[in-house]
């Protein structure tokens, strides 16, 4: 093949290990070097690179190659795409022939048209004293405006349009790229009277526009994005991460802002490793870019009440990416950017430093009720595919609030719920939960976990349980099910959920569905919750002839407590659960 010489060629100018080092934080290990996989989520770096062989190759998950491989996996490109990319890298110039334009296409033309609007907008800047100053009034520096190629659009109806035609573009290619729009009186430029930041992909390609208005006009949207195209996704195009790239991977995590002048600002003020979605929430999208350098985020919001809901969504969904997060609230009123102008570097460094875990932002977050800040939480977390980060979470979680306190908080909010459901006369649940929850213990939820997926041991345990000692109504309803099932019946799931609501369904559903024990030591679970439940039936016994003063009773339920805690209790024997 013609470009054979030249492959070689790029080969022996880019070092692997310096053009992976782009991507993924390496350390070295031996004659190679080692870090988290790009391509799967890991906790363990089993992604290697020999520099001696000018190879990389992931034991995780098999992925392996040289530059160009790589490449081509990493930013999603074809073998042409790679080559002409690590070309330009290598400073090789390629032969022209082998891709036409058709290879190329239509992406490398929009490439081409935004780069070019990119720099019309550059050049109308400097001429704009009225964007020059509004600049100048949020201490944006000069450098920060080179470094992201801050431009102005100005309110001219077509003079981009006129620029793009005059230089050769087909009006059909101003409009793939959402640089013109077609309204009711004809075409006109998309983005007038406006800042523009140009949106760069990781590669330093121009993909799409943002511009703020300069209008003092209300009936305009202060923000506005190109559409999408061949070459911008909304959704999972992050701002700033072509600058960022690097400081994420050195810092390990990232920070997340809400706006441009946010992730800007933040530049300026040395935090370079921030970014921001664009003109919409953070999405999965998103996660799944930056989860290609660092699995940790940090989230930054404003804390007024809009702020505290999007923290609770991002929080969501970085746990289902199984990434992990930590958040800053900033103080109601202030976001970023003006944070960094009032305070300064070493105050956000210093909050940054005091970002709190989710576990402590849903406690803090939840008001009054810490139990709902807690089931919240817990059904956070329950979508977090990661086992040991959500263990992690679990232990936080039993750190700052002993069962103890958890138990009570939930008998308070219970009460609470039954005496408003007398006043009213109906559910009284409206202003306090959303929707009515349905408590279960922990024991007595993984004893129903164990009888719901494993139908066969469903009848032994409904029978090993003490029906007195149970504490939820719908553990008891399912038990009884079990029991009153005639004997050659199979307890199927449908038949133990036989008359259960829908709520009722689904609170058991969730957990059914990931146990979250371990299968291997079945029976040993299955006794260890039988004993706690009698062993709480006992202490609750305890604690009323105690108030009773009842001392003979007493005596006795001493002695049986004394008895339950000494004995191994075998109420379940391993061969059952065979
Ligand atoms: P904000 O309205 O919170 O403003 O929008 P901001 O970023 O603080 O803007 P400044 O400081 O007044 O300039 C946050 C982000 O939401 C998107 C933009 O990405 C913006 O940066 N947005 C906002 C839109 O896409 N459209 C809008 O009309 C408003
Ligand atoms: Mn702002």
């Amino acid at each position: 093949m013609k470009t054979d010489g030249q492959i070689e060629e790029i080969k022996s100018r880019i070092d692997i290990h310096a053009l992976i080092s782009e991507y993924v934080d390496l350390k070295r290990s031996g004659s190679n070097f080692k870090g988290l996989c790009p391509f799967h989520s890991e906790k363990t770096p089993s992604f290697m690179v020999s520099p001696s062989k000018q190879i990389f190759h992931c034991f995780g998950c098999n992925k392996g190659g040289d530059i160009f491989s790589f490449i081509m996996n990493y930013e999603n490109m074809t073998f042409p795409e790679a080559l002409s990319h690590l070309a330009d890298k290598a400073g090789v110039k390629l032969e022209e022939s082998r891709h036409s334009d058709t290879d190329r296409g239509l992406k490398d033309s929009l490439y081409a048209i935004n780069d070019e609007a990119m720099r019309f907008y550059i050049k109308n800047l400097t001429a704009a004293r009225q964007a020059v100053t509004y600049l100048k009034e949020r201490d944006i520096k000069d450098e920060t405006v080179s470094m992201f190629s801050l431009g102005y659009a100005r309110g001219e109806r077509d003079e981009l349009m006129r620029h793009l035609r005059a230089v050769g573009y087909s009006d059909a290619m101003m409009k793939s790229a959402g640089l013109v729009h077609y309204g009711s009186e004809g075409a006109h430029d998309f983005f007038r009277e406006r800042l523009i930041f140009p949106i760069f992909d990781l590669r330093g390609k121009v993909v799409a526009f943002g511009g703020r208005t300069l209008s003092s006009s209300k009936n305009v949207p202060k923000y506005l994005n190109s559409s999408e195209s061949p070459v911008f996704k909304k959704s999972d195009t992050c701002y700033a991460l072509n600058l960022a790239r690097n400081t994420i991977t050195q810092k390990g995590y990232a920070v997340i802002v809400e706006g441009y002048f946010d992730a800007i600002v933040c530049h300026q003020f040395g935090f370079t490793n921030t970014i921001a979605p664009l003109g919409t929430a953070l999405t999965p999208g998103h996660l799944r870019k930056l989860k290609k350098l660092t699995n940790k985020v940090l989230l930054t919001f404003d804390a007024d009440s809009a702020g505290i809901a999007a923290a609770r969504r991002s929080v969501e969904l970085v746990y289902a990416e199984g990434m992990i997060s930590k958040i800053v609230l900033l103080s109601e009123g202030d976001d970023p950017d003006t944070y960094l102008r009032k305070h300064g570097a070493d105050n956000f460094r210093k909050i940054i430093g005091k970002a709190i875990s989710p576990v402590e932002f849903f406690l803090s977050r939840a008001g009054k009720s810490k139990i709902e800040g807690l089931r919240q939480f817990l059904s956070i977390i329950s979508n977090c595919p990661d086992t040991l980060l959500r263990d992690e979470a679990i232990r936080e979680l039993s750190d700052l609030a002993s069962e103890k306190v958890l138990r009570d908080e939930l008998a308070v909010i219970t009460r609470k719920n039954a005496g408003r459901a007398r006043d009213h006369g109906q559910p009284g649940t409206q202003d306090a939960v959303p929707e009515a929850p349905v408590e279960i213990s922990r024991e007595e939820d993984i004893l129903l976990n164990i009888s719901l997926s494993n139908p066969r041991l469903a009848r032994r345990i409904a029978e090993s349980i003490d029906m007195s000692s149970l504490e939820s109504p719908l553990s008891k309803k399912i038990f009884t099910n079990i029991l009153s099932l005639p004997p050659d019946t199979e307890p199927t799931q449908e038949r133990m959920l036989a008359d259960c609501s829908p709520e009722e369904r689904s609170a058991v559903n969730r957990s059914a569905i990931e146990p979250g024990i371990d299968l291997e030591r079945i029976a040993q679970n299955i006794n260890e919750c039988l004993k706690k439940i009698r062993l709480n039936a006992v202490a609750e016994r305890i604690a009323e002839a105690k108030s009773s003063g009842d001392e003979n009773s007493l005596r006795a339920l001493l002695l049986e407590k004394k008895k339950l805690m000494q004995k191994r209790v075998e109420l379940f024997s391993q061969k059952d659960s065979k």
